[in-house]
């Protein structure tokens, strides 16, 4: 099984939660590729892979700018994505933006369940403000998400 790590970001929190993801979780799957969002468009989702949405959210709960393009082709130029199965890391803030906490992740969950992709397990959010380290708790979730999808 191959790991396709989507990464929406600005200042490269969700980047090197998807690294470390790439460095401790490389015994789980036969191969893990991160792939930054910008320029992707709904061809993305062609693999034959796992896929793992990792996104903070910004302004409003918007999506970052690098991931703009890949939200709106899910939405403008629709595909049946039955194929895909994927599970999403959602980066936010709570302290700072409880009423949009992590809402760029869900975003995508939305549009992906409704072109037919099927998510493993529940959206996983980490809270910026509660002191933990996203990277290791990033992984300690991913490792319990991609034994998960191995016995689904
Ligand atoms: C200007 C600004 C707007 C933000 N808006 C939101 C928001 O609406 N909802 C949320 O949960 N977090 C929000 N955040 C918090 C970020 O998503 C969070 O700090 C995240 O870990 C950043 O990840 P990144 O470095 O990969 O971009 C915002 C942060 C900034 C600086």
């Amino acid at each position: 099984m191959k790991l396709k790590i989507l990464v929406g970001t600005v200042t490269s929190t969700a980047e090197y939660v998807a690294q470390a993801i790439q460095m401790d979780c490389a015994d789980l799957v036969d191969d893990i590729e991160i792939q930054l969002m910008d320029g992707l468009d709904i061809t993305a989702f062609d693999d034959d892979a796992l896929f793992l949405i990792c996104t903070s959210t910004y302004g409003a709960g918007d999506v970052p700018d690098n991931a703009q393009r890949l939200y709106d082709a899910l939405d403008m130029t629709p595909k049946f994505l039955g194929h895909v199965r994927y599970g999403v890391i959602a980066l936010g803030d709570m302290g700072s933006h409880a009423a949009t906490f992590c809402a760029a992740g869900k975003r995508f969950d939305e549009r992906l369940q409704g072109l037919g992709a099927r998510r493993v397990g529940e959206i996983w959010c980490h809270d910026a403000s509660d002191g933990s380290v996203p990277e290791a708790d990033g992984v300690a979730w991913c490792r319990d998400w991609l034994a998960l999808a191995a016995a689904a």
